[in-house]
């Protein structure tokens, strides 16, 4: 089924990590909150393991998401990472992109992205200094470097940014700074300061422990504190 012969459906580019997983546990225990038979879940980035590996985002998704709610596998959409080598894998993962989107030429509009951020400013898998950043063509790209664990699967900025809602989700002390650098800053350096929607809203939700370097009065930004927990 594509987009366009789904009628209304939702699409949501979910992140991997470890902070997602509290927010996902708690997301599944309200499940009539959610129209979830109508909510199609793509993978913002993904490690290239294979999908029952502890360190692929999709079984991430599958153990906190998929299994509490018993979702049937037709709303989450994985990247293929088994059987096709890195540059295979991406270029599938987009044309089932623009499969499912109806969407060639233009670039696939996402309802909600999204996104964790590293202490390095990563986001996605977009790495401080790395070529994906300044990919403008391509909507999902190999990362292939020694200096992070997995080789991985990405979406890149034109398709991030393409969303009509991005939400920055970050919990814990350990995130304070770089969410300081980020909302204060503005430091080009960081990844996850080039994301900024061409036309959609940018939020960020954080903890209170990932707050405690800021203060609402001195930064830019849509920042919600929550603690959902
Ligand atoms: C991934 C994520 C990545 C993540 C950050 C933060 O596959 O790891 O997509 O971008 O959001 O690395 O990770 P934590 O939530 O584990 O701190």
């Amino acid at each position: 089924m594509n987009k366009r012969e789904g009628g209304k459906i939702l699409t949501v580019g979910l992140s991997g990590g470890r902070t997602p997983s509290d927010l996902y546990d708690f997301v599944a225990g309200c499940p009539r909150e959610f129209p979830w038979e109508i909510i199609h879940m793509f993978l913002v980035d993904e490690r290239f393991v294979p999908i029952d590996q502890p360190e692929s985002n999709y079984k991430l998704i599958e153990d906190h998401l998929l299994k509490p709610l018993a979702l049937s596998g037709n709303t989450i959409h994985p990247v293929m990472t088994e059987g096709l080598s890195m540059d295979e894998a991406a270029a599938k993962y987009e044309s089932d992109l623009h499969a499912f989107f109806s969407s060639p030429p233009d670039v696939p509009s996402f309802d909600l992205i999204l996104l964790g951020i590293g202490d390095d400013g990563h986001t996605a898998s977009l790495f401080p200094g790395a070529r994906e950043l300044n990919e403008d063509t391509r909507l999902v790209v190999p990362v292939k470097t020694d200096r992070i664990p997995h080789e991985r699967i990405t979406m890149t900025l034109p398709l991030i940014n393409n969303a009509r809602n991005v939400v920055f989700f970050v919990t814990g002390k350990n995130k304070a700074l770089i969410m300081k650098k980020l909302l204060y800053g503005r430091n080009a350096e960081l990844p996850a300061s080039r994301v900024r929607p061409t036309k959609g809203s940018l939020k960020y939700v954080l903890d209170d422990d990932a707050f405690s370097n800021l203060d609402f009065d001195s930064i830019t930004g849509d920042v919600l504190v929550e603690d959902y927990r």
